[in-house]
């Protein structure tokens, strides 16, 4: 850009991040892009020069939570700006994505708005946004990644990896398809250097996301399309990089060389999250799943046949429109019969212009879905807390990720991504160490140290 460092003025950004790691991920390469322009992370809103709110909108109110942030983010700028301090305000992600012109019309203290495909853009849109507001939805992915600058090397241990974006499923309680744009895989070889990099730089763990992530289909050096599976077996290659995850699949694309890669390539770790939504035919089929209660539970036997102690975990939707007590109840039996060691359960909330929204006739009440919720997660949590108890008087290898927030304490994942919390050092943040498990909840386990390091 041919300004030099020192002439930069140094700047505070302040970015606030909801929803999925997909935009954990974007957050950090949107401080990654910003950086050679002179800003560094602030916590305080009230310092910062630039605040980004990075958004979801696949929860319900989404856009109520953007608007009361703006608001909050409207006082500081006018306190600021009595102080002859200039703040840009910026709205990105999803509801960015799918609610653009409505925020500037709505939220005049917002000068930019762009969706999850637009920030390599960012630079040229400050400097476009000193004289004039702008709103950049762009949908087209394939130079985004082309476009950002080098990974920061900002991440703990545990990285993420974008490699696969956006989402053709088009389930019809889903924005995803309409706010992410069309599925894209990045190429081998650009996802190759970026996790080298990740590994040079100290990641030990890496989570390759996508909101499609197993129907990956890039390009690779031999000029084949590669599939996920041929991926993590590629990444699987760095010496550093000691454990591989991947989220969130889907069960229409679940081939069998990833189960095979499940079986023989121990880095990748044993824990498939492979939303089923409901366990009803008929409600799969009004939510465009395109597969069957049968056929899910088939590709789960599937991976177990490969890599029998792999744990499982599931996204699910209740009281979508039209799901009748029986629907519901065939959910449960589904759950019965899986036994989860994790899930996310929601209730069904309609999403403006999804074709979900337009069943007006069936909508379950609210009532009924919330209870509906509890007995669902009632035996989940019996599931968790089993599933967590297994592992108790067990040595487990634990990857330290950060500080937990009692003093003394590190937190960790065990292979099956198990959150542990044990006393240790900081110095051991990074590292890979046996851990005897002691206490087990249905969220958590208690660990201490067993002085012997594991390789795995
Ligand atoms: N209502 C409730 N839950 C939803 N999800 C996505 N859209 C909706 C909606 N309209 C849930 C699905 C998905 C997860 C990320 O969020 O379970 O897998
Ligand atoms: Fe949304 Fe369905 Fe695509 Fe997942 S597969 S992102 S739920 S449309």
């Amino acid at each position: 850009m041919g300004i030099a460092m020192s002439e930069l003025k140094q700047k505070k950004l302040y970015i606030k991040t909801w929803g999925c790691q997909m935009n954990v991920y974007d957050s950090r390469r949107m401080s990654d892009i910003l950086s050679p322009l002179g800003y560094t992370a602030t916590e305080t809103p009230e310092d910062a020069d630039m605040v980004i709110l990075n958004t979801c909108h696949i929860r319900e109110k989404a856009t109520d939570k953007v608007f009361s942030e703006i608001g909050r983010l409207r006082d500081i700028k006018e306190d600021r700006a009595a102080e002859g301090k200039k703040t840009l305000i910026a709205v990105a992600g999803c509801v960015a994505q799918a609610e653009g012109e409505f925020i500037m019309e709505r939220a005049k203290a917002v000068d930019l708005v762009f969706g999850p495909q637009a920030y390599h853009e960012l630079p040229e849109m400050i400097v476009k946004a000193t004289g004039q507001r702008i709103v950049n939805t762009d949908l087209g992915v394939d130079t985004k990644f082309d476009t950002l600058p080098q990974e920061s090397l900002n991440h703990g241990p545990a990285a993420f990896l974008s490699v696969q974006e956006g989402c053709d499923k088009f389930c019809t309680f889903c924005v995803v398809p309409y706010t992410r744009g069309a599925e894209y895989s990045r190429p081998v070889e650009q996802v190759l250097n970026e996790a080298k990099k990740l590994a040079a730089s100290g990641a030990i763990e890496i989570t390759l996301l996508g909101q499609n992530v197993n129907a990956y289909h890039g390009e690779g050096k031999d000029g084949k399309t590669w599939g996920l599976g041929r991926l993590i077996e590629e990444i699987a290659k760095i010496d550093e990089i000691k454990r591989i995850r991947y989220t969130t699949s889907h069960p229409v694309d679940m081939e069998e060389e990833l189960a095979y890669a499940h079986r023989d390539i121990p880095k990748l770790m044993p824990y498939l999250h492979l939303p089923v939504q409901s366990g009803s035919n008929k409600v799969l089929k009004a939510m465009n799943r395109k597969h069957t209660a049968e056929s899910y539970l088939e590709t789960l036997s599937q991976f177990k046949k490969h890599r029998p102690d792999i744990a499982f975990s599931s996204d699910f939707i209740v009281g979508f429109p039209g799901e009748t007590e029986e629907d519901f109840e065939a959910t449960l039996a589904c759950v019965k019969q899986v036994g989860y060691q994790s899930a996310y359960s929601f209730k069904y909330s309609a999403r403006p212009g999804t074709p979900a929204a337009a069943m007006q006739a069936a909508i379950v009440r609210e009532e009924i879905k919330q209870e509906r919720l509890e007995r669902l997660q009632a035996v989940l949590n019996e599931q968790f807390l089993a599933f967590n108890q297994r592992v108790v008087n067990t040595l487990q290898p634990v990857l330290f990720e950060r500080k937990s927030d009692k003093s003394g304490q590190l937190q960790g994942r065990t292979p099956y991504n198990q959150l542990v919390s044990v006393p240790a050092n900081d110095r051991l943040i990074g590292q890979i160490m046996d851990v005897k498990i002691n206490h087990a909840s249905p969220t958590a386990l208690r660990g201490t140290l067993e002085l012997l390091e594991v390789a795995e």
